[in-house]
């Protein structure tokens, strides 16, 4: 490890096979299927591991419909969601005949009853219903309350019915609900999610529309705090959650789409401290990575446990206080304030701990900086 160019993202694949196969278990036993979203973490490896498994996947772009294919995720089990597809991302979902794509709004849905008909080819859609339910967690990754980009309001309800009736090349499959991400009060949050689901499933039934397949997104939470005392996330409780709460609803198809719980913990930034920086109250640790690499402390205030693996190596028993920043020149570039770490020296490598979801799709060049490269812990071994 000491010979590679840092920074470099680091996957742990045992720990992403854990994590797979107690899905895999859960998906088998309570009878839910779960679609990986690809936007967590689009690696190649991972990718083609995940596909390996069964899981389908949950996409949000035309390139992300592709690459899941040329991953192995077969058409049937490939979702596409997003607010704003482009006719040409609509003609890839219909070509390749995705199971559905995930509607955002009455005009979208005009748009793929268009593109469909030119392309003589129906298209499989679910609609994002937006259920108005606070998930507990960052603003920014919120997005089911009701003033929100995403899905469909319940004013709306009657309108879309209508508009359903009179679309030939839709092939209506159900509703898509998605609440937020990086839930922790899964049980309260989950089981209020699944009671609106049935009351709005009950409003379109009674109305004439069937619906056949509920997907309830993702969102399950990973502990970013005690990566090595949580390494798998709690997907009992989640599925346990959600069969419970849709167990009321009839019998229906259900789905899931995790992310972050999949592949959060399997990853790592590694990076090198370049400087140790003396203040007048502070001592700076000043690493190669920056924001660029990992964008989420900056752009959430996001928490990420910071390990310094060479100062462990050594053996240093005595601790102290540092301000961990990135080099990049923002001064948002920070991985974290007063952090209690062994004694470090220029050279010594640390570890951005939980960095295997919206860490390495999220990176950018900015200030023109060399993308993070990528290395798997079997390969180093
Ligand atoms: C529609 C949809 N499904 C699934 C996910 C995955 O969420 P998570 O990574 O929290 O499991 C997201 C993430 O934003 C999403 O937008």
């Amino acid at each position: 490890m000491e010979k590679i160019r840092t920074p470099f993202y680091l996957y742990d694949m045992e720990l992403l096979a854990e994590s797979v196969s107690e899905m895999v278990r859960l998906s088998a036993q309570y009878g839910i299927s779960a679609h990986y979203a690809v936007k967590a973490n689009a690696e190649d490896r991972i990718l083609r591991y995940i596909a390996s498994k069964g899981l389908g996947a949950d996409c949000v772009s035309g390139n992300e419909v592709l690459t899941a294919l040329a991953s192995g995720f077969p058409p049937e089990k490939i979702v596409f969601a997003g607010v704003g597809k482009t006719d040409e991302e609509i003609e890839t979902a219909v070509g390749n005949g995705i199971f559905s794509m995930n509607c955002e709004s009455l005009p979208e849905i005009e748009v793929i009853d268009g593109i469909a008909g030119r392309m003589g080819k129906k298209a499989g859609i679910m609609v994002r219903i937006n259920p108005n339910i606070d998930a507990h967690t960052h603003k920014y990754i919120t997005t089911g309350l009701e003033e929100n980009k995403f899905g469909v309001s319940e004013h709306e309800f009657d309108a879309l019915i209508e508009l359903l009736g009179r679309c030939r090349w839709i092939d209506f499959k159900g509703l898509h609900f998605h609440i937020g991400s990086q839930i922790l009060d899964v049980h309260d949050v989950f089981s209020l999610e699944c009671r609106r689901a049935c009351e709005i499933v009950s409003y379109f039934e009674e109305r004439g529309l069937k619906v056949e397949n509920i997907d309830l997104g993702g969102g399950l939470g990973i502990d970013y705090h005690d990566p090595d005392g949580h390494p798998v996330p709690d997907f009992g409780l989640w599925v346990r959650t959600i069969a419970e709460g849709m167990g009321k609803c009839g019998d229906r198809r259900i789905s899931i789409e995790p992310g972050r719980s999949l592949v959060g913990q399997c990853g790592s930034l590694i990076t090198r401290v370049l400087y140790v920086k003396h203040g007048v109250d502070k001592t700076f640790l000043i690493t190669d990575a920056g924001m660029n690499d990992l964008i989420r402390p900056a752009l959430y205030g996001a928490y990420h446990k910071v390990e310094n693996i060479s100062a462990e190596a050594r053996n240093v028993k005595e601790y102290k206080k540092y301000d961990v920043v990135g080099p990049v020149c923002e001064s948002s570039d920070v991985w974290g304030e007063g952090r209690e770490l062994p004694e470090t020296e220029r050279g010594d490598l640390l570890a951005i701990r939980s960095a295997g979801a919206y860490g390495q799709v999220m990176a950018s060049r900015y200030n023109l900086r060399t993308l993070a490269g990528t290395y798997y812990m079997d390969e180093l071994n």
